[in-house]
């Protein structure tokens, strides 16, 4: 099984800044063997690169596409899993005044100009499509809330099965970097899923 058009942080990218010049939208409707996607919203990078670990861990038993959350497509053709993830901003998911807060913390560009929230109001998705959700949050100050446990609820209300717990992964600071060992957690937590997935897939 294999993941993308390989890129940065050695992981699958397949949209986004650093993306090849191509139409990935046309090519999710028609590749019947696309069976597990993953769409990242990131700002500083990070978890950009837990959704490319996650990427390459679900390659193990699936054909797997990833997206940035502004290239990613709103239709797709029935994918064995979705998982979609992004930043913990003031306790959920973000909104537009907390990527605008985000843009005050670096001179870079942010990497994502919109969130996995208005993704998830306007994707068509179908009754029982299989997702699974994931953030990054910093350790300290401990903060309540999660990104991904948000999205899962907004799934849920969209009529999809959530296949996974809601997965944090950490960064050790606003801007980063992802603290050690995360990445490769990030994979083995794709690794897990994909076989879970698999297994519903042809039990069904
Ligand atoms: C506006 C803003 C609000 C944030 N709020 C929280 C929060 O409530 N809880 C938390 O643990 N981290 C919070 N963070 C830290 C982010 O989770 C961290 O910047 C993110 O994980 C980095 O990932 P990225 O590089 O993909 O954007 C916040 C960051 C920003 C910019």
């Amino acid at each position: 099984m294999s993941v993308r058009d390989s890129d940065v942080c050695s992981y699958a990218l397949t949209s986004g800044p650093d993306r090849q010049d191509n139409d990935v939208r046309q090519t999710v409707k028609t590749e019947a063997n696309v069976n597990g996607v993953v769409i990242y919203e990131s700002m500083f990078g990070n978890t950009r690169d837990i959704a490319l670990a996650i990427a390459e861990g679900l390659a193990s038993h699936l054909d797997v596409r990833a997206f940035e959350v502004g290239e990613a497509p709103h239709v797709f053709d029935h994918p064995d899993v979705i998982v979609i993830g992004g930043p913990t901003h003031a306790f959920s998911m973000s909104r537009s005044s907390t990527r605008e807060s985000a843009k005050d913390e670096t001179d870079e560009p942010l990497v994502s100009p919109t969130g996995i929230r208005e993704w998830i109001a306007s994707a068509d998705l179908e009754d029982r499509q299989a997702c699974a959700t994931f953030d990054t949050k910093v350790p300290k100050p401990k903060l309540p809330g999660s990104a991904a446990a948000s999205a899962a609820r907004k799934l849920k209300k969209h009529h999809c099965s959530i296949v996974a717990r809601p997965e944090t992964f950490w960064v050790d600071d606003m801007t980063g970097p992802l603290l050690d060992g995360e990445c490769e957690r990030a994979r083995r937590w794709g690794e897990e899923l994909a076989a879970a997935v698999s297994a519903r897939a042809s039990a069904h």
